[in-house]
């Protein structure tokens, strides 16, 4: 196989060779999977967890869950959120999980609500996770040496399919780097945090800052994409900051800059800090959103050429975004599985679907692999 005979053949062939067992599946061609697959422990992927029971703020920043440095290999990506709780020991700390246990704990931690929970996570896990071990890499994507182009080889950094263009710390994938927290962008972050939150992160600033990260996109980055689904995470992340990094204690929707810097940079909560009174979901988007009414598209080759999609979900279309996910991009990456791979696609997709019916725009179930 291909993948295999490209190594060196000084390299220590069982090291390199073995397939990561948290590296996607998508992409691979048949023959690569045949090779691939029995080398692989399967785990039947176990039920998505419900609602917490308690939901008060509560300390979570605790003696049993100290932030630690990183170790050599440890994984981090472009989310903060799951990047805190993996530096925290929530989730395993080298940054592979499985997504039982990334929804155990943006429940517990951040006192996200249980049916984006799930959503987020299997939409993650679906196009970036390895879904016949059942672990996601919360960051980097194996490099498979000597491949042109390189496959989709999963973990969160992988651009395009979750990850996307317009993040508020991190540069477009364009640029070389879409996941590392980065300096000159965070100045941006807190200039303006000061020049329109009186030195807070809220909801005033998500949406001029929002709107200042896609005019930078479009001025700067000929590649620029704008459409569905990163359309939708580009509004939900903005105010993520304000609904599960905000101590449950002041719930006043004002992020002081220490805090930010903390979760963004550092992988940190602040010191004592507690989770949200309540579960939180993507409240003040509406707001975000309508402060400057951006509609799906991107650049189309050169700066400056920003061009609507009107085949892109947007807000009005919610189930197309789900639609499009299964049918387009889960079935792009997958065209063909058999076996085990079909089965755990089908569980996954019907855990997606789960989620999706508890935020209740009322889609319907797309099969692109048939029922059973
Ligand atoms: C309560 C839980 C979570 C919080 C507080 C959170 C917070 C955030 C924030 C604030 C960003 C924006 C970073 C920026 O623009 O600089 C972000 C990005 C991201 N998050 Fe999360 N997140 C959470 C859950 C999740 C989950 C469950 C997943 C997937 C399993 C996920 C995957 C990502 C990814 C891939 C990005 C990068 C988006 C991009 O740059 O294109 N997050 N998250
Ligand atoms: C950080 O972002 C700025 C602004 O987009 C860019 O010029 C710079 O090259 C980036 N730095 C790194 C280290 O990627
Ligand atoms: C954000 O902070 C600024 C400055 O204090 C304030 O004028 C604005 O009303 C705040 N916005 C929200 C939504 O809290
Ligand atoms: C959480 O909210 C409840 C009311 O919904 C209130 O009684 C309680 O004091 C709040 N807890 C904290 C820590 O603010
Ligand atoms: C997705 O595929 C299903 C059939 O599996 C079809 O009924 C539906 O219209 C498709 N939706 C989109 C947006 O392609």
């Amino acid at each position: 196989m291909k993948y295999f005979s490209l190594l060196p053949a000084f390299a220590c062939v069982a090291r390199v060779t073995a397939f990561p067992s948290y590296a996607s599946l998508a992409g691979l061609s048949n023959r690569e999977l045949e090779s691939i697959l029995p080398t692989l422990e399967y785990r039947k992927p176990a039920l998505p967890p419900g609602p917490l029971k308690d939901t008060s703020a509560k300390l979570v920043n605790d003696k049993a869950h100290p932030w630690k440095p990183l170790r050599r290999g440890d994984i981090r990506g472009p989310c903060p959120g799951l990047n805190a709780l993996a530096s925290h020991g929530y989730l395993p700390r080298n940054g592979i999980a499985t997504p039982v246990q990334i929804i155990n704990t943006i429940q517990e931690v951040f006192n996200m609500e249980n049916s984006l929970a799930i959503f987020l996570t299997y939409a993650a896990h679906l196009v970036d996770g390895n879904l016949i071990t059942d672990l996601l890499s919360i960051g980097r994507k194996t490099p498979l040496t000597g491949r042109d182009p390189p496959p989709i080889v999963g973990g969160l950094n992988t651009h395009a399919v979750f990850e996307g263009d317009a993040s508020m710390t991190r540069g477009d994938d364009f640029f070389g780097n879409n996941h590392n927290f980065n300096a000159t962008l965070f100045d941006q972050f807190v200039d303006f945090n000061n020049r329109f939150g009186g030195g807070k992160y809220n909801l005033t600033v998500a949406a001029e800052l929002r709107f200042k990260r896609i005019q930078d996109s479009i001025a700067t980055n000929p590649r620029f994409s704008f459409v569905s689904p990163r359309y939708f995470t580009a509004y939900a992340e903005s105010v993520f900051p304000i609904n599960f990094f905000v101590d449950g204690r002041r719930n006043d929707g004002q992020l002081d800059m220490d805090a930010a810097q903390g979760f963004f940079q550092f992988s940190r909560m602040p010191k004592d800090f507690f989770r949200p009174n309540g579960t939180r979901s993507t409240e003040g988007i509406n707001q975000v959103f309508l402060a400057h009414p951006v509609q799906p598209g991107g650049n189309v080759g050169k700066v400056n050429s920003y061009t609507l999609d009107p085949t892109s979900a947007d807000f009005s279309t919610f189930c197309l975004l789900y639609e499009n996910v299964v049918n387009k991009t889960i079935k792009g990456l997958y065209p063909n599985p058999t076996g085990k791979l079909r089965q755990a696609l089908n569980t996954n997709l019907n855990f997606l679907f789960q989620g999706l019916e508890g935020l209740n725009f009322g889609c319907e179930q797309v099969f692109p692999y048939g029922q059973d």
